[in-house]
C-alpha cells in the first residue's frame, strides 16, 4: 500500500508587521480587546504594490526547494490553495510553476476557503497514493490584505498575509497521511463572503461604492460553527484511523482565533500543552495556517507521532485529517 509522507517544508510571511497597537489607531478598538478576544499580538501584511498571493506562494515554495534540496524539474503537481488567487483567471498556480521553475508540473487552484490546505493535503495524497505521482507540492497562500475592509473592526483584526507549502512523497512504511473527513454544506455562504467579484456580481461601480469586495462576516456564528464542526470532524477523523484523543502527540488547527482552539481542545479532552498555535505572531492567514503552523513547529515533531489537522472556513467547509510523522 502505497502511502503520501511530507518530506519537506517551506514557509513565508511577509516582513512588514501589523501590530494591534497600529489597528488600535484606525478603527475603534485596543490593544487588549484584541489579544484577548482572540490571541493575536499581530500579523504580517504582503506589499499592496508588488506582492500577489502566487509571489508569497512561490516564495514558500523556494525555502522547501532550498531547505530540502529539492530538484524543482523534478516536481509533477503543485495544488495552490488559496481564496485570494492573484486574478480570477488565469489560476495562480500557473504563476507559480513559473515563478518557481516547476517546468514539468501541472497545477490548480483549490479554493476551500480556510479548510483549502486540507483539501489540498488530501487532494494530493490521492495522488501520490494512485501511484501514478511521485512529488506533489501542496502550498496554501492567502493575500488576505486585499480582501479585509480596515475600516470593519469586526475582521480587519483577525487576518494576516502569508504562505506555507509541503512536499508530498510516496512510502510503503506506516507513516504520512491517514484518512480525511472533509465536509463542506453550503449553509454559511451569508455568515462568511466576499459578495462582489465573481460571477454573481461582478465588480461595478455599485458594487465598488457598497464596499462588496470586502471579506463581510457574522464573527458570533462563525465561531459558534467553528467549535462545533472541529470538535466533530476531528472525533470522526480518530474513529476512521483507528485511534484514540491520547493517542494524539500535536494538534494543528486552523488558526482563526485562540479561543475557537481552547473551545476544541476541551470538547476534544486533548490538553492544551498539545496543540501548535502562533496565531498570535501572524494572525489567520486561511489557506496557509495550517502549512505555517507545520513549518514553524516541524522540529518538535518526532518520526512515529500522530498529528491531528482541523480545520474550518467560509462556505462553510471543515474537516479533519490525522497524519504519522
Ligand atoms: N474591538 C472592540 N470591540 C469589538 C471589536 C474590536 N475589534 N470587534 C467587535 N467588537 C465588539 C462588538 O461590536 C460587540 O459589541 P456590542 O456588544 O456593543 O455589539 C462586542 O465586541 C462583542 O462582539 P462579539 O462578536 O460577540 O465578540 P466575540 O467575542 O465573538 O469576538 C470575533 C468577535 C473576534 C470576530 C469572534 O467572533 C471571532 O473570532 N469569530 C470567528 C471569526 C472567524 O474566524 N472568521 C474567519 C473564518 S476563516 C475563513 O474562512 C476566512
Amino acid at each position: 500500500e502505497i502511502r503520501a509522507t511530507i518530506s519537506a517544508l517551506g514557509g513565508y510571511v511577509p516582513s512588514t508587521v501589523l501590530t494591534n497597537q497600529f489597528l488600535s489607531t484606525i478603527v475603534d478598538t485596543s490593544e487588549e480587546w484584541i489579544m484577548q478576544r482572540t490571541g493575536i499580538e499581530e500579523r504580517r501584511i504582503a506589499s499592496a504594490e508588488d506582492e500577489a498571493t502566487s509571489d508569497m506562494a512561490a516564495s514558500a515554495i523556494q525555502n522547501l526547494l532550498d531547505n530540502y534540496k529539492v530538484n524543482p524539474e523534478e516536481i509533477e503537481a503543485v495544488i495552490l490553495a488559496t481564496a485570494t488567487p492573484d486574478y480570477l483567471l488565469a489560476p495562480a498556480s500557473s504563476l507559480v510553476c513559473k515563478k518557481s521553475g516547476l517546468i514539468n508540473a501541472f497545477g490548480f487552484d483549490l479554493n476551500g476557503a480556510c479548510s483549502g490546505f486540507l483539501f489540498g493535503l488530501t487532494t494530493g495524497a490521492s495522488l501520490i497514493e494512485s501511484g501514478r505521482y511521485k512529488k506533489v507540492i501542496v502550498v496554501g497562500a492567502d493575500k488576505m490584505s486585499s480582501i479585509v475592509d480596515y475600516k470593519d473592526r469586526n475582521s480587519c483584526i483577525l487576518f494576516g498575509d502569508g504562505a506555507g507549502a509541503v512536499l508530498l512523497e510516496p512510502t510503503t512504511e506506516d507513516y504520512g497521511v491517514m484518512g480525511s473527513v472533509m465536509k463542506t454544506d453550503g449553509g454559511g455562504t451569508d455568515s462568511l463572503v466576499v459578495k462582489a467579484g465573481g460571477s454573481r456580481f461582478p465588480a461595478s461601480a455599485e458594487t465598488v461604492n457598497e464596499n462588496a469586495h470586502y471579506i463581510k462576516q457574522n464573527g458570533a456564528l462563525v465561531f459558534k460553527n467553528a467549535v462545533e464542526s472541529m470538535a466533530a470532524a476531528s472525533t470522526e477523523a480518530l474513529d476512521l484511523n483507528n485511534l484514540d484523543a491520547e493517542e494524539i502527540d500535536w494538534v494543528i488547527p486552523h488558526q482563526a482565533n485562540k479561543r475557537i482552539i481552547q473551545a476544541v481542545s476541551e470538547r476534544l479532552n486533548i490538553p492544551f500543552e498539545k496543540i501548535k498555535i502562533n496565531i498570535e505572531k501572524y494572525g489567520n492567514t486561511t489557506s496557509a495556517t495550517v502549512p505555517l503552523v507545520l513549518w514553524d513547529f516541524a522540529e518538535d515533531f518526532q518520526p512515529g507521532q500522530n498529528l491531528l489537522i482541523t480545520t474550518f472556513g467560509a462556505g462553510f467547509s471543515w474537516g479533519a485529517t490525522c497524519l504519522k510523522w
